[in-house]
């Protein structure tokens, strides 16, 4: 039978690496400018990963901090998940080097693969995992090097993609933070946002590199047009399942794709500006790094108090979206009350 019981996260930790490419950099080999960037994105910088930086070297880092901020070891998780567009290698899954990188061999560990909504779709899944007491302590991932798939001499592409990391530590509790989740998906066409050469479909030879197919490939307007409607009707439905209203919304943080998708999507939800996270500039998109990066930041600056409705919502390839609800507890270690 089902034990029923609440989901907290205990730590939100977030790593980005050093390497800095500004506008101004892209306008010495790309024909763009800072101004075009900025006016239509909103972004200022992105981090890039190093050479030998692979995306589960950027996740361990995230996830190391965010296991010290709940005050546990790598051992004390049981199941390890990592949403990416960009895993190590197709398999095995990029959790397993996780991880292993951590130290922890034995337990359970798998990737949820959906692109930019990869964090809000794990995160479900995972809230689901301890909430129906199958496992008491899951370490949630959202992580990419997005650099490594871009065609750099693409100015449509080049300048949106950064790399990072972001972890949350989840864990049974008495209080339930999760408190409703929409997701959908509209696969009828893929190739408005995808990766061709990458899988069975195109398989990686010498004529699909000739071609460019390793690389991001994007319908920009396209992918412009569906992001505000899924955004706001992916809110509005989970603010419903929740039986909250757009007014109870404390906290904002959406994925950060472009601040143009952004403003238009928080103007319709009626959300003041002042309650949501947005550090486009900084990191630009990062995937799903984006939303788990922009709650650690919100955690960070202590933008979110316990007992707020935070809203996480985001969009992507597939085409695919997503939003939860969830009521923020305090994070770190629960001391003698940890189940
Ligand atoms: C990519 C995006 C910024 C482009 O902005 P846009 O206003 O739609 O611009 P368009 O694609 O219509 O291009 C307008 C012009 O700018 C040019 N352009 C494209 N990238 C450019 C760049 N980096 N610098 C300068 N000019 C650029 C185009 O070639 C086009 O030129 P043309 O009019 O001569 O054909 C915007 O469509 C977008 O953000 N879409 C969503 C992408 C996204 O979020 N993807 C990830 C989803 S998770």
């Amino acid at each position: 039978m089902l034990q029923l019981r609440g989901v907290r996260i205990a730590g939100i930790a977030r790593y980005a690496p050093e390497r800095i490419v500004t506008n101004e950099d892209f306008e010495r080999w790309l024909d763009t400018s800072d101004e075009w960037i900025t006016v239509r994105t909103g972004m200022k910088r992105r981090h890039w990963a190093a050479d030998d930086q692979a995306t589960s070297d950027l996740a361990i880092v995230a996830a190391g901090n965010a296991l010290a901020q709940a005050g546990l070891k790598a051992d004390d998780i049981d199941c390890y998940i990592v949403a990416t567009a960009t895993p190590d290698f197709i398999f095995p899954a990029t959790a397993c080097i996780v991880a292993a990188k951590l130290g922890a061999v034995g337990k359970a560990a798998f990737d949820v693969s959906i692109a930019c909504s990869g964090f809000i779709y794990a995160l479900t899944v995972a809230s689901g995992l301890i909430r129906s007491g199958v496992y008491r302590r899951i370490m949630l991932i959202g992580a990419e090097t997005l650099s490594k798939i871009m065609n750099k001499q693409d100015r449509a592409t080049a300048i949106l993609f950064g790399d990072g990391a972001g972890a949350a530590v989840l864990e049974a509790c008495d209080q339930d933070g999760f408190l409703a989740a929409e997701l959908g998906a509209d696969g009828t066409t893929p190739e408005i946002l995808y990766q061709p050469s990458s899988g069975t479909r195109n398989p990686v030879s010498h004529a699909a590199i000739d071609a460019g197919m390793q690389y991001i490939h994007m319908a920009g307007r396209e992918v412009f047009k569906f992001a505000v409607t899924s955004m706001v009707e992916a809110t509005e439905i989970a603010l419903r399942k929740a039986g909250l209203e757009r007014r109870d919304i404390n906290f904002l943080i959406p994925h950060q794709a472009n601040r143009r998708i952004i403003d238009a999507a928080v103007k319709y939800l009626e959300v003041p500006r002042e309650k949501v996270l947005v550090n486009i500039q900084e990191y630009g998109n990062t995937s799903s790094a984006s939303i788990p990066m922009a709650l650690a930041e919100a955690v960070e600056a202590k933008r979110i108090g316990g007992g707020d409705v935070v809203v996480l919502v985001g969009f992507g390839a597939g085409l695919s979206w997503g939003a939860v609800v969830w009521r923020w507890n305090s994070i770190g270690p629960q001391g003698a009350s940890r189940p």
